[in-house]
C-alpha cells in the first residue's frame, strides 16, 4: 500500500494526543513529523507531551519539531483549564528525555512540503502555518491537503458564542491561511464544532476499551480523567468531545463526515473576533476556498478509532453498536 504523508501541526493537549496515536497506528499514512504550536499547552510542554505520546506507542522515532510561542499578533491565551496543569489531564507521566531538533517547525515544515507531497493536519491555533506563509508561501501551497480542526459553522463556540479555541486562539493566523487558501485557489477542510461535538467518548467507551486492551485502557483513562470532570462541569455532558481524532478519521475516509463547499473567512476583531464566517449562501460571489464538514456518523468513527489503536478488525468491535 503506498502511504500518504503527513505532518500533524499541534499542541496536544489532551485529543491532540489520542489523534496522534490513530495516525501513528494508521497503517495508510506515514507521520513524517509532528509540529508543535502553542496552543492547549506552551510550546515546550505540548513538545514534551508529544514526545510522551510517541513513547507511550514506541514511536520515538517519529521527530518532534518546536514551533510557535505565541500568537501572530495577539497575547498568547493557553487551555490548561480544560487540559490540565500539564497539558495532558494532569497524568504527571514521566518526561520522556532525548533529542531536540536542531530545524524548527516552519523550516521542517518548508523544506518538507518544497520536497515531496505532504498533507498537513492542523490540529492547533494556525500559527505555525501563518509563520510558514510569512516565510515562504510557495511551499505552504505545495500542501496536499490542509485538515484543519477549527472554527464552527452553526454550532455555538466553545470560547465565546460564536468562537472555536483554536482559530480564537490565533485568528490572524487563521485568517491569512483561509486568505492565502483563497488566493491559491486551493480547500481548507473545516472540521469544526458542528461535526467534533458529536464525538463523545463516554464513560462506556472507555470501559469498552479497557476490556479490550488493558494498557491502553489505563493511559487514555489517565490522561481523559481531567477532560471528563471539565465536560461535566461546563457542558453538563458525561464524557469528553474528543475534537482531534476526528479530522485524523477524516483524512483516513471521507465517509465520515459531509459538508459543503463555501467561502470562509475568520474574524480578527471586535466581539466576535476568531468566528468563521461561512458565506453558505454565496452572497459575495466568490469561489469556495473551503469544505465545511456539518453532519459525521460518530459510529463509523468510533469503529475506525478503536480498531486502529487497539489493532482489532472492525468487524470484532460488535458492542459499538449498541453503546455509540
Ligand atoms: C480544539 O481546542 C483544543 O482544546 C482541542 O485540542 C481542539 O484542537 C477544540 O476547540
Ligand atoms: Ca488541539
Amino acid at each position: 500500500m503506498k502511504k500518504r504523508k503527513v505532518i500533524i501541526d499541534c499542541d496536544p493537549g489532551i485529543d491532540d494526543s489520542l489523534a496522534i496515536m490513530l495516525a501513528l497506528r494508521s497503517p495508510e499514512l506515514e507521520v513524517m513529523g509532528i509540529t508543535i504550536v502553542c496552543g492547549n499547552s506552551p510550546v515546550e510542554m505540548g513538545f514534551e507531551n508529544a514526545k510522551k505520546v510517541l513513547w507511550q506507542m514506541g514511536r520515538l522515532d517519529v521527530p518532534v519539531y518546536i514551533g510557535a510561542d505565541r500568537p501572530v499578533k495577539r497575547e498568547y491565551v493557553n487551555a490548561l483549564d480544560t487540559h490540565g496543569a500539564d497539558g495532558l489531564g494532569e497524568s504527571f507521566l514521566p518526561q520522556v528525555p532525548g533529542y531536540r531538533q536542531t530545524v524548527s517547525a516552519v523550516e521542517f515544515l518548508a523544506c518538507t512540503l518544497k520536497r515531496e507531497k505532504v498533507s498537513v493536519i492542523a490540529l492547533g491555533p494556525m500559527t505555525n502555518l501563518a509563520e510558514l506563509i510569512q516565510k515562504d508561501k510557495e511551499a505552504f501551497l505545495q500542501i496536499d491537503e490542509l485538515i484543519s480542526m477549527g472554527g464552527s459553522y452553526k454550532s455555538h463556540g466553545n470560547c465565546s458564542p460564536v468562537a472555536e479555541y483554536n482559530y480564537w486562539c490565533d485568528p490572524d493566523a487563521a485568517a491569512l491561511v483561509y486568505e492565502t487558501m483563497y488566493a491559491g485557489g486551493k480547500h481548507i477542510h473545516m472540521v469544526g464544532l458542528d461535526v467534533t461535538r458529536e464525538i463523545v467518548l463516554t464513560p462506556t467507551i472507555l470501559e469498552y476499551i479497557c476490556r479490550l486492551d488493558e494498557e491502553m485502557g489505563a493511559f487514555i483513562q489517565k490522561i481523559t480523567k481531567f477532560y471528563f470532570d471539565f465536560h461535566w462541569n461546563w457542558e453538563h455532558i458525561i464524557g469528553c468531545v474528543i475534537n482531534d481524532p476526528l479530522a485524523v478519521a477524516y483524512f483516513l475516509d471521507r465517509n465520515i463526515c459531509e459538508g459543503f463547499d463555501a467561502f470562509v473567512q475568520v474574524e480578527t476583531q471586535g466581539i466576535s473576533i476568531g468566528q468563521t464566517v461561512v458565506d453558505a449562501m454565496n452572497f459575495y460571489r466568490r469561489k469556495a476556498n473551503a469544505r465545511v464538514l456539518t453532519k459525521t456518523d460518530a459510529k463509523s468513527f468510533f469503529v475506525l478509532f478503536l480498531s486502529r489503536i487497539l489493532g482489532i478488525e472492525a468487524e470484532k468491535l460488535d458492542l459499538l453498536e449498541d453503546i455509540v
